[in-house]
């Protein structure tokens, strides 16, 4: 039976699942630097959420590990190809958070269109502006989503309900094969010339870092709402900025950042837009489906290789 490492925050049921296996589990959420690579030395597992950066150095102080499981979708906090390089087999529980980032995008973007954030800013300031905060009806409204994969999926299938007209760019394709029928498929400069809302569904690769930067935001219609509830770094926050001081872009919301937390940024704080702290996948649903589907995946994985 193999030794398990935990360095982020698992639910007890997903725990449940590898100590069941008759695996011994180290449950150490929060664990960094040397305590870190101490624990690691040994364990022939580790699962972290995105607190852990598993680097390349890390790696290789780990002459047991066997692979990685990720509680969650993104791996930008994983050395993937030095992992591969070593033979460790990196797994994610992608399928667990679609929904909930799905919701809290669309809450994101309720909350521009209806400037939500800024009529109870008001009202908490002792005021009762009734004519200041007018929004716009999503209805009949162009939403653009980039990247039409779980999430970007499950976000059309919402906006769809509210009468929003969906469109879509996937640099795969596999969208469009795949019969899509709420979505129409678009190259990535036609979505950006009609979205009325623009939203990010890609993770964070050497493609898709700074995706909207100065010369896409130049090509956005003037007025549009962004929104990223995807990865920091897909959109260039300094070109969103200019682009919003311009008036092009008249709100962003954003859930994930460049820098995260993002100190000092120009953009937490900005009137235009809405920040929250990479909540996306933050419910009490997502969070137990992630660890109980990452767990069981962890414990298929090690029975695999015996
Ligand atoms: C994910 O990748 O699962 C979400 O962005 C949440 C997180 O990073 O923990």
């Amino acid at each position: 039976m193999a030794s398990i490492l935990v360095s982020d925050a698992l639910s007890e049921r997903g725990l449940e699942i590898l100590r069941a296996a008759g695996h011994t589990v180290a449950y150490r959420p929060g664990l960094k630097g040397a305590e870190l690579v101490s624990a690691l030395s040994e364990a022939e597992a580790l699962v972290v959420r995105s607190g852990t950066r598993v680097t390349a150095e890390l790696i290789a102080g780990a002459r047991s590990l066997r692979l990685v499981g990720r509680a969650g979708v993104g791996v930008d906090n994983i050395d993937v190809a030095a992992a591969e390089a070593r033979g460790i087999e990196v797994l994610t529980a992608a399928e667990g958070s679609t929904v909930t980032v799905a919701e809290h995008t669309m809450a994101l973007i309720l909350a521009l269109a209806r400037r939500v954030p800024w009529a109870h800013a008001s009202m908490i300031a002792g005021r009762w502006e009734r004519g200041v905060f007018t929004g716009v009806e999503l209805a009949g409204r162009t939403l653009g989503i980039i990247g039409l994969g779980r999430i970007g999926r499950a976000v059309a299938k919402r906006a769809a309900a509210f009468d929003m007209r969906v469109i879509a760019f996937d640099s795969t394709r596999e969208a469009a094969r795949s019969g899509e029928t709420i979505v129409e498929w678009r190259s990535f400069e036609e979505v950006l010339e009609r979205a009325d809302v623009l939203s990010f569904h890609v993770p964070l690769t050497a493609a898709t870092r700074g995706l909207l930067d100065a010369e896409a935001i130049a090509r956005l219609r003037p007025g549009v709402l962004v929104v990223n509830t995807s990865r920091g770094g897909v959109v260039d926050e300094r070109a969103l900025l200019a682009g919003l001081d311009s008036g092009r872009v008249a709100g962003a919301a954003l859930d994930v950042f460049e820098q995260e937390p993002p100190s000092g940024s120009p953009l937490v704080g900005h009137p235009k837009v809405i920040v929250t702290p990479h909540v996306g996948a933050a419910t009490h649903e997502a969070q137990e489906k992630v660890s109980v589907l990452i767990a069981e995946k962890v414990v298929a994985a090690l029975a695999a290789r015996r």
